[in-house]
Parts: C-alpha cells; sequence; structure tokens
C-alpha cells in the first residue's frame, strides 16, 4: 500500500491508471476506521482494478461549535487496517494543500439539504460536497462507495453526481452493525458503557417502527411520537430528530403507503449519533 499525501502526486498516479484501462474504486473517509469503513474497502476491492480510500478530517463539514478538534484520529493504526483490507493508496491530504488561502468555491446541493442534518447542521453538506468534489477531482474514480448509514449524504452526493455529470457511479453500501444493534460510527467512541447502553435506543427505536408497521400502523404522527417516547425513556438521551419521510426527496410524509424512511439523530453526552431505516409496508 502507498501512503500519499501530495495532491499533484495523487492525481499523476490516477491519470496513470487510467491510460492503462484500470478501473478506480474510492472510498472517501474522515479515518478512524471500524468495521462500517472495512467493509466499503472491501465492497472497493471487489468492483475496482485499484482501490483508493482518503482520509480526511475535512474541517469546512464541522459548525464552530461542532467536534472537529475532538474528532477521533489514529493514523498508525488506520495504515495497518487499510493495509490489511489490501488497499492500493492510502490518500491523506494536508489541510493547507486542500484549503491554500485564497479559497472561496463550494458546492451546494440546493433542496435535499434543507431537511433532517442540513437543518441541525447548518454548512455541513454544503462542505462534504465541496470536499467530496475536489476529491473526485484528484482521485479520478470510476465507483465511489458511501455508507448508507449517513443516507442523506449519499443522497446528495448522488443528486450532485447526477446534475453537475460526474461520470461516477455512486454505490450505497448498507450499514454495518455491533452485535446488539449499535450503528458502527468513529464517534461511538465518545460514549460512556453507561451511554453506549443507552445508544441501543436508536436501532431499537428503528425496529419498533417497523414493528408498528408490520401490525398495520401507517400513520407518520402515531409512530413518531412511539418512537421519541421510546428513545426518551433512556438515560442521556436528547432527541435532536425523528423524521418519516420520502426516501428520496426527504419531503415529509403524514402516511406511509409503500415505502418511507426513518431517520433519527438523538444526542448521548458529546456524541450526536444518527441511524435510519427504510420502513416498508408488506403487501
Ligand atoms: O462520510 C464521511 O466520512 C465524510 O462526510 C466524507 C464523505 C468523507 C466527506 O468528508
Amino acid at each position: 500500500m502507498r501512503l500519499i499525501s501530495s495532491i499533484k502526486e495523487m492525481s499523476a498516479l490516477s491519470e496513470r491508471w487510467r491510460r492503462e484501462g484500470k478501473t478506480i474504486a474510492f472510498v472517501p473517509t474522515m479515518g478512524y476506521f471500524h468495521e462500517g469503513h472495512l467493509s466499503l474497502m472491501r465492497e472497493g476491492r471487489r468492483r475496482g482494478d485499484v482501490l483508493v480510500v482518503s482520509l480526511f478530517v475535512n474541517p469546512i463539514q464541522f459548525g464552530p461549535k461542532e467536534d472537529l478538534n475532538q474528532y477521533p484520529r489514529d493514523l498508525e493504526r488506520d495504515k495497518a487496517l487499510a493495509q490489511k483490507e489490501g488497499v492500493d493508496v492510502l490518500f491523506v491530504p494536508k489541510q493547507e494543500e486542500m484549503y491554500p488561502s485564497g479559497f472561496q468555491t463550494f458546492v451546494e446541493v440546493t433542496e435535499l439539504t434543507q431537511y433532517l442534518c442540513g437543518l441541525s447542521r447548518p454548512g455541513h453538506f454544503r462542505g462534504v460536497t465541496t470536499v467530496v468534489t475536489k476529491l473526485f477531482n484528484i482521485v479520478k474514480p470510476h465507483i465511489a462507495i458511501f455508507g448508507l448509514k449517513d443516507y442523506q449524504q449519499y443522497l446528495v452526493i448522488k443528486r450532485m453526481v447526477e446534475d453537475l455529470n460526474f461520470d461516477i457511479e455512486i454505490i450505497g453500501y448498507p450499514t454495518v452493525r455491533e452485535a446488539d444493534g449499535l450503528a458502527m460510527s468513529s464517534r461511538n467512541e465518545y460514549l460512556s458503557p453507561e451511554q453506549r447502553k443507552s445508544a441501543l435506543s436508536l436501532s431499537q427505536g428503528l425496529k419498533l417502527a417497523q414493528a408498528l408497521v408490520n401490525a398495520g400502523e401507517t400513520n407518520v404522527q402515531i409512530i413518531v411520537n412511539r418512537v421519541t417516547n421510546f428513545i426518551k425513556q433512556f438515560p442521556y438521551t436528547q432527541i435532536d430528530y425523528v423524521k418519516i419521510c420520502d426516501p428520496e426527496t426527504l419531503e415529509d410524509l403524514t402516511e406511509i403507503k409503500d415505502k418511507a424512511l426513518l431517520a433519527l439523530a438523538v444526542k448521548i453526552g458529546r456524541a450526536r449519533l444518527i441511524d435510519n431505516t427504510i420502513l416498508e409496508v408488506k403487501k
């Protein structure tokens, strides 16, 4: 595995691979790898001739009061894990090279970002779409893989790729969970053992909702109330949102007809956790 930090070097290598007819698979990350990241890498390995993983804690997608400075980092461990997954290049660009002084150009998806995390984290998706555009231009992948735990991010990236005619196939990969259901996240690191127990309220809340739907409940308000009350029973939980919406446009629904996205964001201590599922009405 090669560790590359220079943008010029990464770009030249990708250029060469493209000339050689190789399919480049790409997994963008902010590091501190867990099984979720590793499964994205395995998917990339399967789909591409060569696999690039980027590791960059992108400052412009964090709000001024968010956890940029505390975001967990361990490059040595990440290097070893990526190497074990057969990654060809771990691309770790420097902040000064990604955002030199004078930087002033941003990419924005205007509608899909008006919902869910876009409301509680103003500017977050603009930071994501801007950095992902830069990474796409540098790495020049044919295929890029994103985790579906960040479902809204996946939709926003797909929209951007379509709207701006990037010739890149975007793959959404299912959420990887701990044995007890907790969705894997680098931010789980922030949880104390007691808070870790409360974090199960998210995945269990999703299960409760699907059980209600299976029992014939399709009224969104009723399901949202039940899930909200369920999560509130757990100590330390502070709900940011419990939303049931259209899985493509993210617009609010009042009734579940066929499929709906249930998305949750809950603060537990200093960890802001998200999780989601597609609720399905079985006919
Ligand atoms: O999902 C993430 O880790 C980040 O938002 C991403 C896509 C790497 C952009 O910084």
